[in-house]
């Protein structure tokens, strides 16, 4: 059952900022859903193609399994099922992101449409709060060029 806490902050995004209702991270799935990741990762995945920087990067005919494996990974991460690690095994995201060159005008493009994917979601402030910031923090520990 649903804890009347949990379904204000889904109903209001309530207190974002505020220490006594932020989420841990593995609270953010039982709040967004699966069809939230699903919203966000489909509007990150949107703009790829198009993208001058990242779309060269990304593989065109592969397009839909490459937001299942981050979609599925963000799952697993914020608290959802384990489908991720079945399928692919431990993260290694520094050695699965080495093939690319990640210096600072890829990481940051890469978060600019995170957050423009954020803006298209609309998923509760509170989970909201807790994903840009690791999301961000994760993209500057793949940097991996000048
Ligand atoms: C810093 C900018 C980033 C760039 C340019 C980048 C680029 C890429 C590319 C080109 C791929 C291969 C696509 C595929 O076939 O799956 C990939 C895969 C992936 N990325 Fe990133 N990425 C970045 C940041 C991140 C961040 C911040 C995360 C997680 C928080 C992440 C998680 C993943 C995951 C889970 C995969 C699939 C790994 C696998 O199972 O093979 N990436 N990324």
């Amino acid at each position: 059952m649903v804890s009347l806490w949990k379904r204000l902050i889904q109903r209001f995004g309530f207190g974002q900022g505020a220490a006594v209702s932020a989420l841990h991270e593995n609270q953010i799935y039982e709040v967004v859903g699966e069809e939230g990741f699903r919203r966000l990762i489909a509007a990150f995945y949107a703009q790829v193609p198009d993208d001058d920087v990242l779309g060269p990067m990304y593989p065109q005919g592969d397009l839909a399994g490459a937001e299942d494996r981050l979609r599925g990974f963000l799952i697993f991460r914020f608290g959802g099922p384990q489908t991720y690690i079945e399928e692919r095994g431990h993260p290694r995201l520094r050695g699965r992101h080495a093939p690319f060159t990640l210096d600072q005008a890829a990481r940051d493009r890469w978060v600019q449409l995170m957050d423009n994917a954020f803006a298209i979601a609309e998923l509760p402030e509170a989970a909201v709060a807790v994903m840009k910031p690791f999301l961000a923090g994760v993209a500057t520990f793949l940097l991996n060029s000048d």
